[in-house]
């Protein structure tokens, strides 16, 4: 049952791991701080923010809300309308969490009742208030748009109205708890540099940072954290001699029993109020090990391939970010003037991977056309970020999975993403209106591409722009996070999730 045993002794079937022994400890290379703002890590402990109620947004009346919408219709949530075909019941088991009292947690996470069904009942109580909030103000066509805080003049919101009364319901009431279960650095840590960067940089900033959302009393959590990072295992458990992956799967299941063991919430609600975030391109094939984790879990994945069973009603796309060194690049964060000059119309650098890219450079590599600049490595002295500055349109495509960090840098540089992909289910789509503030190109019409970008005209451009404009602060990567930005978009995708599901 001691899981730092488990751990461990899995951990020592591999090479890898010991080669790098504890390097959380010891500072190898492997260990670095671009996770961290501040370097105290501070636990973080609860505030009740109370939100001015009457901050009301308006919205001119709009059919279309969040993307799980068919299901608020009703007045009462029901449950049968929503995602789990099986009622969510509530075991009575309070013996079963007994943990014994030799414990090695730092916090007391002692649970004696998880049957305790008054707390379980507030806590949907909560919720169910939260839908009808939101749900008031989705369907009240008489709402005038003037007092929303996202007034722009493109509208990127499917409902601006409704997101803003889900966010201000999200800060009043939503709480998660992490499991302390596990060790660094394969649990409670996660890469923040590089393109799988997005998953250490939540697990850090949920875990070190000082969050109102997270609860240390998993009795008021509405969803529990399985803070496990697959990009680690990738890196510590994973032997690329025997190409055996199957150290990944011991590992998540172990994590899982453990915890479903030790306490009653997994059990409760078969994992749906549970999630698992990762960036890794094999983070959907990981958590294939459990049917409960992937078919009832919320799991948080960059690698947001339908085709690969990602299911956009209870998963959440992660954006992917390439943090070079850690960081965005300056470039990219210095505002741009309004005007600045885009001389070319469309850019791409990147190599042949993955099923798109290699009919997309086969048609516009080399061609000997200074309007469409796609090469497959930069040549010497040209700068990447330079070059997405100065074009009107950045092409987005899938590479070896459907993610691409190309997009929230293009955000970032204020160039007009053209995402091509097959089964990618985009960042937030719950929430904007992606062809507001991008182009999508099948795959099919790559040969096309740029008569289908030239026939965009001057105004649809300069609105797709203002879009991009508008959508940029929901992908800032700030530290510590600020209201609205890509931290609190995928916390907010994650209680949109927990929104469909009702516990009993
Ligand atoms: C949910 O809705 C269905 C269809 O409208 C209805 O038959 C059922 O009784 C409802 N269930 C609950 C728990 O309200
Ligand atoms: C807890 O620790 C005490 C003293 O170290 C030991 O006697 C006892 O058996 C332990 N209990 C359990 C359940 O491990
Ligand atoms: C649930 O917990 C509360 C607070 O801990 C307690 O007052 C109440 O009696 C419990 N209810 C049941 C049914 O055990
Ligand atoms: C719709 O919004 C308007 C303006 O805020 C408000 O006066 C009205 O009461 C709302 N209607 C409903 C049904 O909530
Ligand atoms: C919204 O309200 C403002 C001022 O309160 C008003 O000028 C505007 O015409 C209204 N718009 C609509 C669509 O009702
Ligand atoms: C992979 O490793 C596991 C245990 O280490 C073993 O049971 C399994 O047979 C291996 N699979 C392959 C394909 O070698
Ligand atoms: C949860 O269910 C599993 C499998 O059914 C069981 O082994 C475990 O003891 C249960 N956990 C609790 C806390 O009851
Ligand atoms: C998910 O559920 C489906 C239908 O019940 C089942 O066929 C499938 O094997 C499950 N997936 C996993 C990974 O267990
Ligand atoms: C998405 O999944 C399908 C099915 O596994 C696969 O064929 C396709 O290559 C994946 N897409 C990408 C970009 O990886």
């Amino acid at each position: 049952m001691d899981y730092k045993k488990r751990s461990t002794s899995s951990s020592k079937s591999t090479s890898k791991l010991q080669r790098e022994e504890n390097p959380w400890i010891l500072g190898s290379p492997e260990m670095d701080n671009s996770c961290r703002s501040s370097s105290l890590p501070i636990l973080c402990f609860l505030f009740f923010l109370f939100f001015n109620l009457l901050i009301l947004c308006f919205q001119d009346g709009m059919n279309t809300v969040l993307v799980i919408s068919t299901s608020w219709e009703n007045s009462d949530f029901n449950s049968t309308h929503g995602l789990f075909r099986t009622q969510i019941t509530t075991s009575h088991e309070a013996r079963a969490v007994a943990v014994s009292e030799n414990s090695t947690q730092k916090t007391p996470t002692i649970i004696n009742e998880v049957g305790n069904l008054s707390e379980v009942q507030v806590l949907e109580k909560g919720l169910a208030r939260a839908r009808a909030a939101i749900r008031a103000v989705a369907s009240n066509r008489t709402r005038n748009a003037s007092s929303s805080p996202f007034i722009n003049t493109v509208d990127i919101y499917r409902n601006a109205a409704a997101f803003h009364q889900s966010y201000l319901e999200m800060e009043r009431r939503f709480k998660v708890f992490v499991y302390e279960e596990g060790e660094p650095p394969l649990v409670h840590d996660g890469p923040c540099k590089s393109i799988y960067s997005s998953e250490g940089r939540f697990i850090n900033e949920l875990e070190f940072g000082e969050t109102v959302f997270r609860t240390m009393d998993p009795q008021q959590a509405h969803v529990y954290f399985l803070p496990f990072s697959v990009t680690k295992m990738v890196t510590y458990i994973y032997d690329p001699k025997t190409r055996n992956r199957s150290t990944l799967h011991s590992f998540i299941s172990d994590y899982i029993h453990v915890v479903s063991s030790k306490y009653g919430f997994w059990n409760r609600s078969q994992g749906a109020d549970h999630f698992m975030l990762s960036c890794h391109d094999w983070a959907p094939w990981a958590s294939e090990t459990s049917s409960q984790l992937y078919n009832n879990s919320i799991r948080v994945l960059c690698n947001a391939n339908t085709s690969e069973g990602f299911d956009p009603r209870k998963d959440v796309s992660l954006p992917e970010i390439n943090l070079i060194g850690g960081h965005i690049s300056q470039k990219l964060l210095t505002a741009l003037p309004e005007a600045y000059p885009r001389s070319f119309l469309v850019f791409f650098a990147g190599g042949v991977h993955g099923p798109i890219r290699p009919i997309l450079l086969q048609h516009w590599k080399d061609k000997g056309d200074n309007d469409i600049r796609v090469y497959e490595y930069l040549p010497k002295g040209l700068d990447y970020y330079s070059f997405m500055l100065q074009s009107k349109f950045c092409l987005c495509p899938s590479g070896y999975e459907v993610a691409s960090p190309r997009i929230v840098e293009a955000i970032h540089a204020e160039c007009v993403p053209v995402i091509i992909s097959d089964y990618y289910v985009l960042p937030f789509s719950d929430v904007f209106r992606w062809e507001k503030f991008s182009v999508e190109v099948s795959v099919v019409d790559i040969p096309r591409l740029k008569e289908i970008l030239s026939s965009i005209s001057e105004e649809e451009y300069r609105m797709l722009k203002e879009g991009v404009r508008a959508v940029k602060m929901h992908f800032m990567l700030n530290q510590p996070p600020k209201r609205f930005d890509m931290f609190h978009m995928i916390l907010h995708s994650i209680w949109l999730r927990r929104l469909n599901v009702r516990l009993q």
